[in-house]
């Protein structure tokens, strides 16, 4: 069974969408460990009602980000994690992690991209005034929300919606496609094909 390590900084519900994939029989897979760099994440309480392994590691602790990095590192190597999910997970990646993951790391954006990288994209989505939004699940490369694409969903905007309202509606999709996806990874089902992603069926 793939033993997973998921890396969040906030409420957490990516987070507890693959907990309950995992606990209702849809993932086989087992989160071994949930590492925050925010010490009150809800994602760090969750992590704990479901009995999970859960970490603080607090990045003011340490003089850089590798620094920072290889104590992740050390508590993913003792639960011998094969695959990082990011989910809500607010620092940009080093090389540390980088690279002793390397295609092993996804992470989940909400909006289709490349279009709306960064923050609040949900937001930018709105406001530029886009009638189809989304989300998409990536792997995780060295630049930000753009590594190779493994699945995306459209969510239409409707006229009555505000920021609020989309962004809920998008979040709803998020919590389908990121099992979809993480199921795929640890059935072994993903190739990658430089920027591309095949699915094998
Ligand atoms: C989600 O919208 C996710 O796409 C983005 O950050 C948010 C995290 O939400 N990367 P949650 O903490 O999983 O509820």
């Amino acid at each position: 069974m793939t033993r997973i390590a998921v890396l969040a900084s906030g409420r957490g519900s990516n987070l507890q969408a693959i907990i309950d994939s995992i606990e209702n029989g849809y993932l086989k897979a087992k989160i071994c460990v949930v590492v925050s760099d925010i010490g009150d994440a809800y994602a760090l309480e969750r992590a704990r009602k479901h009995g999970i392994n859960s970490f603080h590691v607090d990045p003011k602790g340490f003089g850089s980000k590798d620094l920072y990095e290889e104590e992740i590192l050390r508590i993913l190597k003792n639960n011998n994690v094969q695959l990082i999910l990011l989910a809500g997970y607010m620092k940009i990646l080093g090389k540390t992690l980088l690279t002793a993951y390397k295609n092993r790391i996804l992470n989940i954006h909400p909006a289709l991209l490349p279009a709306f990288p960064g923050l609040h994209a949900q937001e930018q989505a709105f406001r530029y005034g886009v009638k189809v939004a989304g989300c998409t699940v990536h792997f995780v490369d060295e630049e930000l929300d753009c590594g190779p694409i493994i699945l995306q969903k459209c969510v239409e905007v409707k006229e009555d919606d505000t920021d609020q309202t989309l962004a809920e509606r998008i979040l709803e999709q998020e919590h389908k496609i990121y099992p979809e996806a993480v199921k795929l990874f640890v059935e072994n089902k993903l190739r990658l094909e430089g920027r591309k992603v095949k699915i094998i069926k």
